[in-house]
């Protein structure tokens, strides 16, 4: 294994929501194309970045990021288009910027949902081939490998509540894509690695557990159980919490494959969750309460920079050999405003959590404005304004500020 030296200061992105170029190359569609947004919005344009990728690097460059965390469309790769991320990751090295290379970042191609999606054992396995594609391509420029984004929200969203592609409600009966998620992660971790991959983690979505009173403290504990532990306990510790075991169809030798090593581990930190004992007749075993007495983003997200010391703490409370940390994934959506004073804020005190935390290295969501999944293009969490009607770019005061704080 060979991590950066350096503190990796950075930006992430994902392809499915900057990429645009739904049929470029022959792309294939994935779950999310035509699943249901915000007023109807689709990513079919998005920030056209599949043709602007020079223009996005330049900005990058005069940001002064010396990372930056993109994500590889399996959709392309199934068409045989790799040339994309070779040409983006050229140009990365051209301007000094480690490429940090996610495999899955949510967008399943429909011709693997079809055949069952992650609610199949045979999906992980065929994620794995992908991964090895993607490996031999690129494993010689890539300094960081992450092979799947935030498996919690996809099971979670996904197939427990259908918020999300696939769309699917399943409540419990959607834990077997939580394992075979994991496992997607386990057997892709031996393919980057067989493919001379440097350096392999991982990018797990991770949430303080509040409970809002003492008597609701079993309910705060059984949704970390299924937000954080569900993910994070069959990576660092080949387990999972007990009262989920039984449900998951876990065989001989999974929980190894799940638990290889890592060189990194990516934490994924936007706000803790307040959660009480559910209300006769809900069949979850908690239910969630608003934080109120904090300040909020323009999603309505409680801003507590100490919710990511906290989340930094209980992983290395948890696990005795717990890999460096990186924080993956940290931002904030406010409206429009170019003087956007109070992601500056956001940023600021987050970024010193991060520092305080001894991490490795700190990634803002996002670069740009984009498409926020089911929330469309209302939420906008870029450093750089995206004008959707003529993609200009406009570096907001966080830009400058974060460029500042960088001192490159
Ligand atoms: C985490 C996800 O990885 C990313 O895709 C999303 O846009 C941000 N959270 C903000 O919700």
């Amino acid at each position: 294994m060979t991590l950066p030296g350096d503190f990796l200061w950075g930006v992430s992105t994902s392809a499915f929501q900057i990429e645009g170029a739904f049929t470029a190359a022959g792309r294939q569609p994935s779950v999310w194309d035509a699943f249901p947004a915000f007023g109807g919005q689709d990513a079919s344009v998005a920030c056209d970045h599949y043709h602007r990728y020079r223009e996005d690097v330049a900005l990058m460059r005069a940001l002064g990021v010396n990372a930056y965390r993109f994500s590889v469309s399996w959709p392309r790769v199934l068409a045989g288009d790799l040339g994309f991320y070779d040409r983006l990751v050229d140009e990365l090295l051209d301007a000094g910027i480690a490429p940090v290379a996610t495999l899955y970042h949510w967008d399943t191609p429909v011709s693997v949902e079809e055949g069952g999606g992650w609610l199949d054992r045979a999906t992980a396995h065929r994620f794995a081939e992908y991964a090895a594609v993607v490996a031999r391509r690129l494993a010689d420029r890539v300094a960081l490998w992450i092979p799947v984004n935030e498996p919690a929200m996809v099971t979670l969203l996904g197939y427990a509540t259908g918020q999300h592609a696939p769309g699917k409600a399943l409540l419990f009966d959607a834990l077997p894509a939580a394992h075979h998620l994991n496992l997607a992660h386990g057997l892709a971790v031996g393919a980057l690695r067989a493919a001379g991959a440097r350096a392999v983690g991982t990018a797990n979505n991770h949430t303080p557990a509040w409970p809002a009173s003492p008597e609701d403290a079993g309910a705060a504990a059984a949704y970390s159980d299924l937000h954080n532990w569900l993910f994070a306990d069959p990576l660092l510790a080949g387990r999972y919490p007990d009262w989920l075991a039984d449900r998951l169809p876990v065989r001989d030798g999974d929980l190894a494959t799940t638990a290889a090593p890592l060189d990194f581990y990516g934490v994924n930190y936007y706000n803790p969750t307040r959660l009480r004992a559910p209300s006769p007749g809900n069949p979850l075993p908690f239910e969630l309460v608003e934080i109120t007495e904090h300040p909020r983003t323009g999603f309505g997200w409680p801003v507590v920079p100490s919710g990511l010391t906290e989340v930094v703490a209980s992983l290395r409370n948890r696990f005795v050999d717990m890999p460096p940390v990186y924080v993956t994934e940290s931002g904030c959506s406010y409206e429009h405003s170019p003087a956007d004073t109070a992601r500056i804020e956001y940023l600021d005190a987050h970024v010193t959590a991060a520092l305080e935390a001894g991490v490795r290295g700190y990634f803002v969501w996002s670069l740009l404005d984009n498409f926020e999944w089911d929330s469309g293009y209302s939420q906008r969490f870029g450093l750089v304004h995206v004008d959707y009607e003529t993609q200009a770019r406009t570096p907001r005061a966080s830009f400058h500020w974060y460029r500042d704080r960088i001192g490159r």
